[in-house]
């Protein structure tokens, strides 16, 4: 269904870019990987995020949100991107409840239908005074707020767009159909808007970047940034993502980009591959989060690993809480587990990266 939808659109329009390929694939209303029924999270879907562990990210992240929540008093409210199955949410505000500091309100923006409904369930079986506090929103609030705005793992799912680079001139990867029931790829010359893009990261790295090299870039970031943060008048905004500055990103020997599939707990680069069926998801360049969000009026105000984050934010007090009322050795082992997988170089400790914008 899906793929006949994305061939339809090239046969009527001709090669569309790689960004767009992904944006059907995740999210074309009610067929897109995200937008249509398939288990994504944990065991039985395809990849697992860092809230899906269990609670103790989430606790980490409320600490962290906490002082400013308090300056800022009874207005203040949390802003989630792309939410998931609730389970931040759900462990964001139990925690918030216990450290007696209550969002006004906690928006998620979740363009997932599918995820909005089991967002809904979970959240539903929150204490009332919580559960009342949460809503859905469809856009970024445009009036001013104050307040947090989280995301986790959300820019790494944003579409992407792939370059080349031929005879010094910027090329942009597009989908044709293969005629053989997939889809394959071409490169064809760039339009302004991306090889402006690349032509900045060349700027900025100091150097151009040899023939050949291919890798991603997200040319809407400073206006989706604008558009997510631009009423945020008082407070911070938090993105957890797997990424690298751009000087690491763009590493001469890195010349195949960062962008992988997710299919049942493999990473891997068929890309055009079982479209709807697997995650498509490209690593953040943080150099390019901190200009957009200081080009939407933010400061950096940190960046760091997830581990450096949450240990910097209770990690060993809220283990030290969840295990000493955990009943069973078998709840103790899963904790000593998910504080490993969170903070280990070799699991998600130092490729996850916390950039936290304020205002
Ligand atoms: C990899 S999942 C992460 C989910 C959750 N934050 C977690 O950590 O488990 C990506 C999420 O981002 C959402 N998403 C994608 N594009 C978005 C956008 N433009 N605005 C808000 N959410 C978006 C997806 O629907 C999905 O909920």
């Amino acid at each position: 269904m899906l793929a006949g939808f994305i061939r339809n659109e090239i046969a009527a329009h001709g090669p569309i870019p790689f960004s767009r390929f992904m944006e059907l694939a995740m999210y074309a209303p009610g067929l897109g990987y995200y937008s249509a029924g398939k288990t994504k999270f944990g065991a039985a879907g395809d990849f697992i995020t860092a809230p899906e562990l269990g609670s103790l990210f989430a606790r980490c992240v409320a600490r962290a949100l906490a002082p400013t929540l308090q300056e800022l008093g009874s207005s203040a409210q949390i802003v989630e991107l792309g939410g998931g199955s609730g389970a931040f949410a759900f462990d964001c505000l139990t925690e918030l409840a216990a450290l007696r500091v209550m969002p006004a309100r906690y928006a998620l923006l979740e363009p997932s239908a599918d995820l909005r409904e089991r967002q809904r369930e979970r959240l539903g079986a929150l204490p009332p005074d919580l559960a009342g506090r949460v809503v859905w929103i469809d856009r970024p609030p445009e009036q001013d707020w104050q307040g947090a705005l989280f995301a986790n793992e959300v820019l790494d799912a944003l579409p992407a767009t792939r370059f080349s680079m031929r005879d010094g001139e910027v090329f942009e990867e597009h989908v044709i159909d293969a005629g053989d029931g997939g889809f394959a790829s071409i490169d064809l010359p760039a339009d302004s808007f991306t090889a402006n893009a690349v032509r900045h990261v060349e700027r900025d790295l100091g150097h151009g970047l040899a023939d050949g090299y291919r890798s991603e870039v997200l040319p809407q970031l400073p206006y989706w940034i604008q558009a997510v943060c631009g009423g945020l008048q008082r407070g911070m905004a938090l993105f957890v993502d797997y990424g690298y500055a751009r000087r690491e990103y763009y590493r001469s020997d890195r010349r195949d980009g960062t962008l992988i599939a997710m299919y049942r707990h493999r990473a891997h680069t068929d890309v055009l591959a079982r479209v709807g069926l697997q995650d498509l998801t490209a690593f953040v360049d943080f150099s390019a989060l901190a200009e957009a969000g200081k080009g939407a009026g933010l400061r950096l105000a940190g960046l760091g690993t997830q581990a450096e984050f949450l240990m910097a934010n209770g990690l060993d007090q809220v283990f030290a809480e969840a295990h000493a009322s955990a009943d069973s050795e078998t709840a103790r082992y899963r904790l000593a587990q998910e504080v490993k997988r969170l903070t280990l170089p070799t699991e998600m400790g130092d490729t996850f990266k916390v950039m936290a914008l304020e205002r």
